[in-house]
Order: structure tokens, then sequence, then C-alpha cells
């Protein structure tokens, strides 16, 4: 039974603090601290940049280079350490630039070579490090390797992909995350069927092939000698296959990375590209995908392995994927065994939302006008003060929400468009299928980038590629920018905060009270630093007892004016979120 307060029965004492009091901030705490390893890509803020959603510069109504280069200061003021940003390369654009035509060059899009490197260096010039988003599991069916190697099986290019040749009959059924008809997909000309792990126009790359993986360090070469300081794998796991195609069980795509991610020989690619590409650029690489047991993750990211050194794993955001929504049970349960599995070794990224889920508030917070506001601060102060590093998608730092897209002739994502095909296929109930559509699909998470109220949010003078969410007049820059009490200046507060406490970084992770159904109570410890979270994931108010309480020393963060202490009982409003220093 969760303990209400009742202010009048009790004699409270009653702790007002200062909103987001952070005025005693504690310096780096490195004389207290164990010894640690200590990483630029460990310490900071991640901030993710779908850069046709930024911010359009010269109107076409798509965003871009100089549009981001414009908003560099706004970047620097979140206090972020990274930026990652989406693909920008020459491409089709089948899958927005997941299907990449040419690794070297620009989509006009962007804007130029030169656009880019001006923006690189602005971010270098603000102290924030670029990660690249690099699609070497699969290219581009306009790829010139994959039109050479559909030309004929004594094309150069034909071992760049994977090929079953049709005398050899049907090829054994593989699943494809795009394409309904699935993941073969025959070529006349050289009468044989290729490999696509997404789209029919994103194509598989063999990396059983030397030369292909050459290809692929020289291309991070190339990025690496312009400046980028890291690399965000997409889609790696699947890098590797069993070549000898056995036939997989009828519904194995149910667990689909155990049958088609992790074949041992990635890992020989990984420790090869580290040496030729990690190690002596000194840039570091973040697998999307981290397999399907801890093993596999710490296969891929343990210091001593020499692969990678960050994964991110799907489970909390594949959690509950319906409109029924997520147990905070089963949040913290996920949370906690992943952090215990990572206590010693290895390093994650901690994330709740990404280009390709749907929006933070809407998904684990409350997007009613009454609670975004602080529902959206009390999940960006989770994701700041737990172990790994935080990755916020733009626009989250505004508490930015989904948008209605009740049916699929909106929606352009070639993700959403397979999905449905799937859903006619398998006579689902289609009314049903688009209501979860609607709340689940990665288009929510792509609509422009919302800076202030006039016509398009200031995203674009032109005709956005995607329509801006309604709800741009009230949730903007412009109109959280000098309002302390906003989810902007929030989040400001919490990277500052994180940036200047390495026990929040490193510190040891203690879920306590971990059966409480409401709030969700952990305690961070290096060394002598402790901080205590307290995160009311409800929309009630609620309390807690806890012994730690009685040792609080002051609140370095709160989204609510005052917290409420009785002894050892905290009360937290709705959504509220406090970290307190204690001793
Ligand atoms: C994962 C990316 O995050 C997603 O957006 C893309 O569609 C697939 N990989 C295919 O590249």
């Amino acid at each position: 039974m969760i303990q209400r307060y009742s202010g009048l029965k009790l004699i409270l004492l009653v702790v007002t603090l200062l909103m987001f009091s952070c005025k005693n901030q504690q310096k780096m705490e490195e004389s207290s601290a164990p010894e640690i390893d200590r990483q630029w890509w460990k310490e900071g803020t991640l901030y993710q940049i779908y850069p046709q959603s930024f911010k359009d510069s010269d109107g076409d109504g798509f965003g871009d280079f100089r549009g981001i280069i414009e908003e560099l200061d706004y970047i620097e003021s979140l206090g972020i350490s990274a930026v990652w940003m989406n693909p920008f390369f020459e491409s089709p654009l089948v899958d927005n630039g997941y299907d990449v035509a040419d690794y070297r060059a620009i989509h006009p899009r962007y804007g130029t070579m030169e656009d880019f490197e001006e923006m690189l260096e602005g971010f270098q010039k603000r102290g924030i490090k670029f990660v690249l988003d690099v699609v070497v599991n699969h290219s581009s069916n306009q790829h010139k390797w994959f039109l050479g190697a559909q030309s004929s099986r004594d094309n150069e290019y034909y071992d760049y992909y994977h090929w079953w040749p049709a005398e050899k009959g049907e090829p054994p059924y593989r699943h494809s995350l795009f394409d309904p008809e699935g993941g073969w997909d025959y070529v006349e000309a050289n009468n044989s069927y290729y490999l696509h792990t997404f789209a029919e126009a994103q194509p598989d790359l063999n990396w059983e092939n030397p030369k292909l993986r050459q290809e692929v360090y020289d291309i991070m070469k190339f990025w690496a000698d312009k400046g980028v300081n890291g690399f965000r794998m997409d889609a790696f796991q699947f890098a590797s296959k069993d070549t000898t195609y056995p036939e997989f069980p009828e519904g194995h795509e149910k667990e689909f990375i155990k049958w088609y991610g992790m074949r041992p020989q990635l890992h020989d690619y990984l420790k090869e590209m580290y040496k030729e590409v990690l190690e002596p650029y000194n840039v570091f690489a973040v697998a999307e995908g981290a397999g399907s047991t801890f093993q596999d993750a710490h296969d891929l990211v343990d210091a001593d392995r020499k692969e990678l050194q960050v994964a991110y794993h799907f489970e909390t955001v594949d959690m509950s994927r319906t409109t029924d929504g997520y147990e905070l049970s089963e949040f913290k349960e996920v949370f906690s065994r992943w952090d215990s599995a990572f206590a010693d070794d290895g390093w994650l990224a901690i994330f709740l939302s990404n280009h390709d889920n749907s929006r933070l508030v809407d998904r684990f917070g409350n997007p009613s006008p009454e609670f975004r506001t602080p529902s959206t601060q009390m999940l960006n102060t989770f994701l700041l003060s737990m172990r790994g590093t935080p990755y916020t998608y733009y626009g989250d730092e505004l508490g930015m929400t989904n948008m209605d897209m009740p049916t699929i002739e909106e929606y352009v994502d070639i993700s959403a468009i397979g999905e449905y095909g799937m859903a006619v296929k398998q006579g689902k109930d289609m009314d049903e299928f688009m209501k979860q559509l609607n709340y689940m699909s990665r288009e929510n998470a792509r609509t422009p980038m919302q800076w202030n109220n006039s016509e398009n949010a200031g995203f674009t003078t032109g005709k956005p590629w995607k329509r801006v969410n309604p709800n741009y007049a009230e949730i903007n820059v412009a109109a959280q920018n000098n309002n302390p009490n906003s989810v902007l200046n929030h989040f400001r507060k919490m990277t500052k905060l994180r940036k200047n406490n390495l026990v929040l970084v490193y510190g040891k992770y203690e879920i306590l009270k971990k059966e409480h159904p409401e709030i969700y109570a952990y305690t961070r410890t290096l060394g002598k630093d402790k901080m205590l979270i307290l995160l009311n994931f409800s929309k009630e108010e609620s309390s807690i007892n806890l012994p730690e309480i009685g040792a609080v020393q002051e609140s370095m963060i709160n989204n609510y004016n005052s917290v409420e202490i009785d002894s050892n009982t905290v009360t937290l409003l709705p959504y509220q979120a406090v970290i307190f220093k204690i001793n």
C-alpha cells in the first residue's frame, strides 16, 4: 500500500527548496572517486539530430546543414557533449537515407561537403563531438557496387552482396523486417536472388568478402580524416550471416536477433575494424543492437575485447509496444537487470526514444497538457541520472509529442507501409492496426522541430516535408527558452548536473523499494559521494518511506518548487523528480 500524505494530521517538516537548486553543485569528485576508466563517450549527454527535420535554411521544406549551423548556439546551450546525426549521404531515400548510394557524398538536400565541414567545425569549436551514422549492413540498390553486381556474376562487385543462384531452385525462406514478401529478391540479369534484411532497395553487404570490409574501413577513415569522433553502427548485428542458408523453423522470425544476428564471425570483423580504424584514429563506435543475451552484449563492448565501446539494447523500447502502455515494475526490472550485468565491465547507452520509436512522453510519460511538462522532466531526470551514456532525441528536450495520423495515406515511412502490408496479408483487424500504428509509428518522432509559434513552427519558410505537429504553438523553443520551469531548462540543468557530478556517470546504481508501484527510487554512489533519485511515474501524489531520507543534505534537482519530507517519508507530486545529495 502506498502511504498517502495527509497534510493536516502529520507534523511535517516541509523542506522548501528552490526549484532546480543546483547552486551548490559539487565540483568534479575525482579526489573521492575510486579508480575509473574515464572516457568522453561515457560522460556527458549525446544529442541525436534527424537532419531532415531539424531546421531548413533554404525554404525547400527539408532540414539541412546550414539550418543546423544557424542553431549551433542553441545546441551548445543544451549542455550536451556529442551529436549523433542520422544519415545524410547520397541516397534514393527509400528509407530516408538508410539506403546509401555513395558513402562519401552528401545528399544535395542537406547541402554540400563544404557545408558539412563548416557544421563540423562549428561543433568542434563548441567542444561538441560528432558521431556519424554508418550504414554498412546493407547499401542502396542504387550504389554502384550493387548496380555492377546485379549486372553479371562476373562483375567485380558480385561478391559484395549475398546471392542465391537460381539454378539451385528457390532459396530457403528468410524474413525481411520491411518487406512483406520476404528477404530474397530475384534479379533476371544475373539469374540470382539477393538477400535483404530490410527493404528490397537495401541489399545486404557481404562481410565475408575481405575486399568489401576494406572498402568500409576506407569509408570510415575518410570521415575520421575529416574529424568525426565516433560511429554509430547501423543494424550491425546482422552483418554476419550463416551463408550455408539452412532452413529455419516456422515462426523463427519472432526471435529475429537470435536467428539473424550475432553470428560468431561478427567479432572477427569488429576486431579488424578496431585495429584498422577505431584504434589508430582514436574514435569510438556504438552498436545499434546488443544481441539477444548479456553475453552477446559483453562480447561487443567489453574493453578487453577491442571491438566496440558502447551498445544499445532494445528491451526497454520493446516493452509493451501497444496503447496498453507498460508496467513500472517491468521498466525497473529491465533497467536494473541490465545495469547489474554491466556493473563491472562494458558500457551501455541509455535511451527511451529515437528516430525508430514514437515520442518519449507518449510512450513513457503523460502527454496530456496537464502533465506533459512534469512527466517529460521526470523522464529526462531518469535518463540523465542512470549509469550509461544518455541519448536524447531532438525535441525530447522540449517534450515534443506524437502527432495524430489516423490514416495510412499520411505515412511516408517504409517501415509503416511495410507493416501495413504485412497486417493486410495476415488478415489483421485494420482499425486496431491503425490505432496501434498511430501510437507506435516511428514517423511520430520525425515531425519538424518546433522552434517558435510562427507558421510551420519556424522550421521552414516553405512547405515542410512532413506536417508540423499542431501543438507547436504551445510546445516550442521560444516559449520555453526563458522560462525557468520549462522542460527545456530542466533538461539544461540536468546536463549540467551530470557534467559536474561524476557520481551520476560512474557511480554504482542501487534500486530502493523496488516493489513500489509508482515511485522509482535509486541511489548512485561513487567513493563518498552519493545521490538519491526519486521519480514519481504516476499522475497521483505518492509517498515513499526510506531510511536514506534521514541523510538528505540538499536537493540538486527538483521539477517542482518544493518537496515534502516527514521524517523518513517523502511525498512526491504527480511526476515529481528530485535528486538529493546525501551523506
Ligand atoms: C536501423 C535504423 O535505425 C532504421 O532507421 C533503419 O530503417 C534500419 N536500421 C535500416 O537501416
